[in-house]
């Protein structure tokens, strides 16, 4: 298969891009998070397709891409109060709920879970298609499992290519980190992933938020948790990443001290001069989170070669969206962390 680019701005592109996902095919997506593999999200057989072609575990369910707040009551029962509230606020952003599932979405996309995970995008090419075509997308980000996901075209055209249909280039995301999911099925809303809408902001609509197990550290492959995804291995380059805490200074003297051939380091753009000339990477200024957040995907793929063996990577503590990225780099390091003021 020729897998097609079809940039955002051309006239044909929401014709195409309906087309494609109205007789079952495989079209990446941009939304303001990262790139998503998108399917119709009624076929289980377009959505079996999606599966095959990230190499994704079949008991690892899909989040369903509405056009619109209307649409949820279509695929959902028993809507709490603080979803609409949710909605209101957040839609169309980067925030994903986990609302009870109708009977009508298919076992293939909730992967036979009686839940559905559910987000309005804010990227409007993509929202018209969902319109357009008159079906929900399911789609999961666009990168092979295990790969950081994807936040260019280029990205998924990388990992995608002559799997799927088409690709819709809509630029670099702006967020760069996946949407927020907030488990409402609860006794208590339940933050199951960390993302673009940050805890703060939630918690001021819905007061007190229990934070998932599987959000601060590392859990075992057998564990029942609420977010299936969360027990697989995410974003990781072929190089062990380790993540070295402490100040600039401690951490690069710990790091040089370790330093070898096969070795790399990803900072933050303040500590580049830290480091010997072409032997570290930023991702983004500490003192701009949002460029941490939108860069972070980027540099673990232009890291991911045979001949990295060992990534030293700085990580950001701190609030807001930061958050998010700190558990992403945390996933990426298997929770590998470091002390750099021991040396
Ligand atoms: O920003 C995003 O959310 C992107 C873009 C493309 O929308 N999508 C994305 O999808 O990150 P994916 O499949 O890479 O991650 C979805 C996560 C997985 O960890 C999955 O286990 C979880 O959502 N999930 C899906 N349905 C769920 C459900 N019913 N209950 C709990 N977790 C669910
Ligand atoms: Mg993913």
């Amino acid at each position: 298969m020729k897998t097609e680019i079809l940039p955002e701005s051309d006239k044909d592109t929401l014709h195409r891009g309906a087309e494609i996902i109205q007789k079952g095919g495989i079209l990446g997506i941009p939304t303001e998070t990262v790139y998503g593999l998108g399917a119709d999200g009624l076929n289980p057989e377009a959505v079996r397709k999606i599966f095959e072609a990230k190499g994704r575990p079949q008991d690892n369910p899909l989040i369903l891409h509405v056009w619109g707040k209307e649409q949820v009551s279509d695929f959902c029962h028993d809507i709490p109060e603080s979803a609409n509230r949710l909605m209101d606020e957040f839609w169309p952003g980067p925030l994903t709920l986990v609302l009870p599932a109708k009977e009508l979405v298919p076992k293939e996309t909730t992967a036979g879970l009686d839940t559905v995970a559910i987000r309005c995008p804010a990227n409007e090419i993509t929202r018209a298609i969902i319109r357009a075509a008159g079906v929900p997308i399911a789609a999961p980000s666009a990168n092979t499992s295990g790969k950081p996901s994807p936040t260019t075209a280029k990205h998924v055209l990388h990992d995608m290519d002559g799997k799927i249909e088409a690709i819709i280039d809509g630029g670099p995301c702006s967020v760069g980190v996946e949407s927020t999911i907030i488990d409402l099925t609860g006794d208590k809303p339940r933050l199951l992933r960390p993302g673009g809408i940050t805890p703060e902001q939630l918690q001021n609509i819905l007061g007190e938020i229990e934070i998932d197990p599987a959000v601060l550290g590392e859990i075992s492959q057998d564990a029942v948790v609420r977010a299936p995804g969360m027990k697989y291995t995410h974003y990781t380059p072929q190089g062990d990443v380790i993540i070295v805490t402490g100040s600039a200074e401690n951490a690069a003297a710990y790091i040089l001290s370790r330093m070898g051939p096969g070795s790399r380091v990803l900072c933050f753009h303040e500590e580049l001069d830290l480091y010997p000339e072409g032997t570290a990477v930023s991702y983004g200024s500490e003192a701009e989170p949002e460029t941490l957040a939108r860069g972070l995907f980027a540099a673990l793929r232009d890291l991911d070669s045979e001949d990295i063996s060992t990534i030293y990577a700085r990580c950001p503590s701190g609030g807001g969206v930061l958050y998010a990225v700190s558990n992403r780099l945390k996933k990426a390091a298997g929770f590998h962390i470091v002390d750099g003021e021991k040396e």
